[in-house]
């Protein structure tokens, strides 16, 4: 993958619904990256899946990014969201440099500003759905607003399915409790690494 503008004309990899300044608002952009490389591997076998890419993020609004299967996406949502280091490069999340972060503080970030949906599901077999849930709220020793959370499994049509197991739901409804579970901390930023294909046209 090659930066914003190398691929803008080649479209290779284009964020689409951030149309420039205008949308960043009176908020600026959630999200700041410059120059973000990440190279996989060394010698020979080196593999450059991100080759400098500049790219603002706007506060509450839908970007997608978009691309050849093997163009980055991933790797570039991983490192937006701290769960992966650049080779080289800035990301600024919500006015904090996470490159720079320790572990301890880029956890506390990640559980505070944002929510992640995995392509597979990622779910804890073990745990019910509504367990499932709450989930990173458990984990940060939180009380679940409970309020949101009923608003939240609402939302996606799960009310019925709640003391069920992964392993007793179908893909769409394992993946509409990943969805849930992303959005139970109301992160800044969510990220979603193309989470629909599990889901109908209704319940997507
Ligand atoms: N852990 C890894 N080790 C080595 N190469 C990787 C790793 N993860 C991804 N890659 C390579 O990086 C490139 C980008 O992959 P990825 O970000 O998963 O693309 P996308 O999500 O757009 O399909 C691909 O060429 C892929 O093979
Ligand atoms: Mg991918």
């Amino acid at each position: 993958m090659d930066t914003q503008s190398d691929t803008a004309t080649t479209p290779e990899l284009m964020p689409q619904g951030c149309d420039g300044d205008a949308a960043l608002g009176a908020d600026g952009a959630v999200i700041v990256a410059r120059g973000v490389r990440r190279t996989y591997g060394s010698g020979d076998a080196a593999v450059e899946a991100l080759r400098g890419v500049d790219i603002d993020l706007a506060r509450g609004r839908l970007t997608a990014i978009m691309g050849p299967s093997g163009s980055g996406k991933s790797t570039l949502m991983h490192i937006l969201a701290g769960l992966d280091e650049p080779t080289q490069g800035s990301v600024v999340l919500d006015g904090t440099e996470i490159t720079d972060l320790k572990e301890r503080d880029l956890t506390q970030l990640r559980r505070d500003k944002i929510g992640f949906i995995f392509q597979t599901f990622n779910l804890l077999p073990t745990l019910t759905a509504q367990e499932n849930i709450v989930l990173p709220l458990t984990i940060a020793g939180r009380k679940a607003d409970e309020e949101w959370v009923r608003q939240l499994i609402d939302t996606v049509g799960l009310g019925d399915r709640l003391t069920h197991k992964p392993a007793e739901l179908s893909g769409g409804q394992q993946q509409r409790v990943a969805v849930a579970r992303a959005l139970v901390g109301r992160p800044a930023v969510l990220f979603a690494d193309e989470p629909t294909g599990n889901l109908d046209s209704r319940t997507g």
